[in-house]
């Protein structure tokens, strides 16, 4: 999979994204829930797309959001439509950008797959976690679909790793908090400590 590859295969579907995806809001306040996402929160959403969750994440009363993603078209967007002085839209590889602070919250709806080292992501998210801060790792529909949905798109997107190794790479970095493996949702969460 090359870095290359992804973003232009999310930047020629950026501008149809809205009306193709469809929102489950249960699903969406699950994963806001189980990440922290509460009054006062700070918060960082990890291949933000067009910033499909920022306006629920700004409901739950957080007090900044920010959101990356390498896609420029997929960010364009996702500023066009979240212009606040809460939100900050970044364009660029969250696998190696810096922040100069830390989240209690940190996101990747969607998105995880799409990350070309799996381990060296979550690694690097934690390093941005405030102690206390919770990363959530979540794909709707759940596991079988999200890689059976995937096979096809073998140059953009690897396949969700097996739980266990799932668990394994958090457990490495964070505390587990949540794991959920159902038929709409497939989600792991961790505390830093
Ligand atoms: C399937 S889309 C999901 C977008 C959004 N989270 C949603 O649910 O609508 C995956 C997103 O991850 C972004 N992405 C992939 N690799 C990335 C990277 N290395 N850094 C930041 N964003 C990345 C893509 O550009 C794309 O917008």
């Amino acid at each position: 999979m090359l870095v290359q590859d992804v973003i232009e295969f999310f930047d020629s579907l950026a501008s149809d994204w809205d009306e193709t995806i469809q929102v489950d809001e249960k699903i969406v306040d699950e994963v806001l829930n189980r990440a922290n996402v509460k009054e006062d929160a700070i918060v960082l959403d990890v291949g933000c797309g067009t910033g499909v969750l920022i306006p629920y994440i700004l409901e739950k009363g957080a007090k900044k959001v920010t959101g990356i993603d390498i896609s420029p078209n997929m960010a364009r967007i996702a500023a066009e439509k979240n212009k606040s002085e809460k939100v900050e839209i970044i364009c660029g590889d969250a696998s190696s950008k810096g922040y100069d602070h830390r989240f209690d919250s940190i996101i990747v709806y969607n998105a995880y797959t799409h990350f070309y080292d799996p381990e060296l992501l979550v690694e690097k998210l934690c390093h941005y976690l405030k102690k206390g801060g919770v990363l959530c790792i979540a794909h709707s529909p759940g596991y079988e679909n999200v890689n059976s949905m995937h096979e096809k798109y073998s140059h953009v997107t690897n396949l969700l790793p097996e739980t266990e190794e799932m668990k394994a790479i958090f457990e490495r970095h964070v505390k587990i908090k949540g794991l959920v493996d159902e038929k709409d949702l497939f989600l792991i969460s961790g505390i830093k400590y």
